[in-house]
């Protein structure tokens, strides 16, 4: 039977990989990738070096997959399915005939496997085909949320309070009520803007466990404008941004209706 390992690399240092994900790359005989059309695609650049350094005790080879591009004339969930299907073909494809008979394949997930990634329903997707047949294992890494907490020096709740983990699409179009603190990721633009006003702290992180992090916190009305600059230059020097950020509700601030 054939072996796949989905090994979270930790985001952003190779120093995030644990001794299981080493463990696990070692013994890996193919590596298999999306390659992403963007121009900059900082998550290769890392698997890339990972490889290099770790993928050292056993003969391995590497397969690339072309990501398919997600159709712009089909409407959005129609276009998402059958993004999903090709890209399930293409790695049943590359499973069938790029990995042998008691062989394990390894793919390299950026921060943890399980923090928005589709590397995982990618895998139960080609698994529901049936068509290949093989066993597999997840290795956790460190996700860029970890890492936004322990570079603020900061748990992420408060005593015995919930935080939500969302997008920034979903920020801007209204938090539920009651939500205190959140987690926001994959926010293309400054979703943190629609709180200005309402009594939050901001914990912001871009570029973490790279050279280029940078870390500012404070009152959301005093920092958001040093946020938007400082993210704005970073974007243009760097050509690519990733940001995470906590937003808390200060204590007494007012409630917010549902938008
Ligand atoms: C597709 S998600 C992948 C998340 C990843 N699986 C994880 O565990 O961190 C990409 C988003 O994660 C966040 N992110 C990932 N790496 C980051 C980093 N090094 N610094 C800041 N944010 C990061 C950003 O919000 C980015 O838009």
């Amino acid at each position: 039977v054939r072996h796949l390992s989905v090994i979270g690399i930790g985001a952003g240092d190779p120093g995030f990989l644990t001794l299981e994900a080493i463990a696990a790359i070692e013994q890996v005989d193919v590596f298999i990738r999306f390659a992403k059309a963007a121009d900059h695609d900082e998550p290769a650049a890392l698997r890339a070096l990972i490889i290099e350094r770790f993928a050292v005790t056993r003969p391995h080879r590497e397969v690339e997959i072309t990501d398919p591009v997600r159709r712009a004339d089909l409407p959005y969930p129609a276009a998402v399915s059958e993004w999903h299907a090709a890209r399930a073909a293409l790695l049943e494809s590359a499973l069938t005939s790029e990995v042998g008979e008691g062989e394990t394949a390894g793919i390299l997930v950026w921060g943890d496997p399980a923090l928005y990634d589709s590397t995982l329903r990618l895998v139960d997707a080609v698994i529901a085909r049936g068509s290949v047949d093989f066993e597999h294992v997840v290795v956790p890494g460190i996700s860029s949320v970890q890492v936004l907490a322990a570079r603020h020096r900061i748990p992420l709740n408060r005593v015995g309070q919930p935080v939500l983990v969302t997008t920034g699409r979903r920020l801007a179009a209204g938090l539920p009520h009651g939500v205190e603190d959140v987690v926001v990721m994959l926010d293309g633009g400054t979703a943190f803007t629609t709180l200005v006003g309402a009594g939050y702290e901001i914990f912001w992180g871009a570029y973490l466990g790279t050279p280029d992090e940078i870390l500012i916190a404070g009152p959301l009305d005093d920092v958001a404008d040093t946020i938007i600059s400082e993210r704005a230059a970073a974007r243009e020097r760097l050509g690519w941004m990733f940001d995470t950020y906590l937003l808390r509700a200060a204590p007494g601030a007012p409630a917010r209706a549902d938008p």
